[in-house]
């Protein structure tokens, strides 16, 4: 069975858009069979790196010198296949959720080297997380608005030499409802959404088509 960390960024945690989308993808990846602990960085007390001389690579390796709710995360994050950072585009990401992604650091085996022309590294071999994805929400309507994100959370996979497994992308979210209402075009995109979750756990990758659908305009 595939086990999955889910981390929700959004500061409006289960009231916000984000929630809405991760929620649809959680779903779609449960139906397919697999198991998701669903987390909020805005509820988990996680300070930022503070340490900035990388303790966790050359003191420590593999520990985190900060005690404080990451402590908690660790763990569970060794044990997932699947890491889901979901998060709402802040240019780019909310602070809570950056201090958690600033703080994956320790998983990380200082051991470098150079694949086409770039420096990266590797998990540490008791760190099980075989792909990351992201789910990002944002408010004005080019779905453009979220490449920010999107290659911070490429970057961490390749720093991390795991598959970028893709990008479920929900421009001007708002548009999904209406009066507070999610509109029918809204409920299509949750419905593509669930279908992703599920194409990712039956099939190992998310079809272009089902994202593509998911990021469509709406107006
Ligand atoms: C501080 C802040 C910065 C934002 N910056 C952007 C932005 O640069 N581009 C964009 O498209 N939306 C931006 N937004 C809008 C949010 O990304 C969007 O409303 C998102 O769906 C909110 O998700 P949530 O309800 O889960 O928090 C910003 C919102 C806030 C509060």
């Amino acid at each position: 069975m595939i086990r999955a960390v889910a981390i929700n960024g959004s500061p409006q945690m289960e009231k916000g858009n984000t929630a809405l989308v991760l929620a649809s993808f959680i779903q779609g990846m449960t139906d397919a069979g697999s198991e998701v602990e669903l987390l909020y960085a805005s509820r988990l007390k996680v300070k930022p790196c503070s340490c900035g001389v990388m303790y966790c690579w050359n003191d420590g390796p593999g520990e985190c010198c900060i005690q404080d709710d990451m402590q908690l995360l660790y763990p569970k994050l060794k044990a997932a296949d699947v890491l889901i950072l979901a998060t709402p585009v802040y240019v780019p990401l909310p602070g809570d959720m950056q201090n958690v992604v600033n703080r994956l650091m320790p998983l990380i085996d200082p051991k470098l080297e150079t694949r086409q022309g770039r420096t990266r590294a590797r998990l540490h071999e008791d760190v099980n997380i075989q792909k990351i994805v992201l789910v990002a929400t944002s408010g004005w309507r080019e779905v453009e608005n979220c490449d920010t994100v999107v290659r911070v959370v490429r970057e961490l996979a390749e720093d991390a030499s795991v598959e970028f497994a893709g990008a479920v992308l929900r421009p001007h979210s708002d548009a999904m409802k209406v009066d507070d209402k999610i509109t029918e075009d809204g409920e299509a995109v949750l419905d593509a959404v669930r279908r992703a979750g599920s194409e990712l756990v039956g099939q190992g990758r998310m079809s272009q088509e089902t994202l593509k659908m998911i990021s469509r305009p709406l107006f």
